[in-house]
């Protein structure tokens, strides 16, 4: 079973990939995607579902992207304001399973009308949630903003008490995972640590002290928060899929057959020193440190490593 967060820095966005059974799920994939591609890979998992927390306003969504290149289905939650061109509607109680995990859709409208948690259970152990998947609705030390609909503002804040209280019924042992850390735009008063609990949050949270609704949206409508203007190009981009990034040329793989019929005069073989020591092609040279843990010259192994073949590695780098 896998949990991984992929943090990107800069926006403090975080992104999940889960997996279990030979299946994998992303929540909120980044837009430059292939890392969920490439961990999925390595763990013999192939990702089937890709669930979207909300129309994000601070990043374009890398979720069409990675649908593409992997066939796996998207969710998104409604009333996201418009078409979601590439998602699958998921609405409360969608239930969802990757390997013996499940993952459960729960609204929690408030910072956006769309925003979803995603409730994560596992088979094995039915007596409460494991975690929850918070998009912006809960963070940690914080709780999402609600300054996007001007015109409902007491409104979209009483939602938003509402599903964090529903957030918290999951128990005090649930695990929380939120779309941001702190330096996010998305909140002001996030912890630097990126982990904890609903418990935890129940009792420490400063936006879960609030003795009444009231004065939850009092407080609510009262903050002033920035609104950069690559929101709206963020939200357009969110509905309509937008384009996808250009993707770095991976060399393909030769086979030794391929490898004699390139004519190359020099190959460089990068494997660690036991795959080496342990068999080699040809007359390649080793040219990295004895004891693997330091290379000394890192370049060249990127550049070797994307090179379409050992001729072109021999012309770059050699
Ligand atoms: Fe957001």
């Amino acid at each position: 079973m896998l949990l991984e967060k992929i943090k990107t820095p800069g926006l403090s966005h975080l992104s999940y990939l889960i997996g279990s059974g030979g299946q994998a799920a992303v929540i909120d994939p980044r837009r430059d995607c292939e890392i969920y591609v490439e961990k999925a890979r390595a763990e013999g998992l192939a990702i089937t579902h890709i669930f979207e927390t909300h129309r994000n306003e601070d990043l374009v969504s890398g979720a069409p992207v990675l649908a593409g290149w992997t066939g796996a289905k998207v969710l998104h939650g409604p009333n996201p304001g418009g078409e979601v061109v590439y998602a699958e509607t998921a609405r409360e109680g969608d239930r969802f399973e990757i390997g013996q995990l499940v993952i459960e859709a729960m609204e929690t409208p408030g910072h956006t009308d769309d925003n979803l948690a995603y409730v994560l259970h596992d088979r094995e152990y039915p007596k409460g949630p494991v975690g929850v998947f918070t998009g912006d609705a809960l963070f940690v030390g914080d709780v999402g903003r609600t300054d996007f609909y001007p015109d409902r503002k007491r409104e979209v804040a009483g939602l938003l008490w509402d599903s964090l209280h529903k957030i918290l019924a999951l128990g005090d042992q649930t695990i929380i995972y939120p779309a941001h850390g702190a330096g996010s735009v998305c909140g002001s008063g996030m912890a630097e640590r990126e982990f904890s609990t609903v418990g935890h949050e129940r009792t420490n949270n400063p936006r879960l002290q609030f003795a009444s609704r009231d004065a939850f949206i009092d407080f609510k409508v009262a903050e002033n928060h920035y609104q950069p203007p690559y929101f709206r190009l963020m939200e357009r981009l969110n509905l309509e899929g937008g384009t996808p990034a250009p993707r770095i040329a991976r060399p393909s793989n030769l086979s030794l057959a391929q490898l004699r019929e390139s004519n190359a005069t020099h190959l460089v073989d990068i494997r660690e020193p036991m795959a080496y020591a342990s068999g080699r092609c040809c007359q390649s040279n080793r040219n990295l440190s004895p004891i693997g843990a330091a290379i000394p010259f890192p370049g060249l192994v990127q550049t070797i490593r994307f090179c379409h073949s050992v001729r072109a590695a021999e012309r770059r780098v050699l």
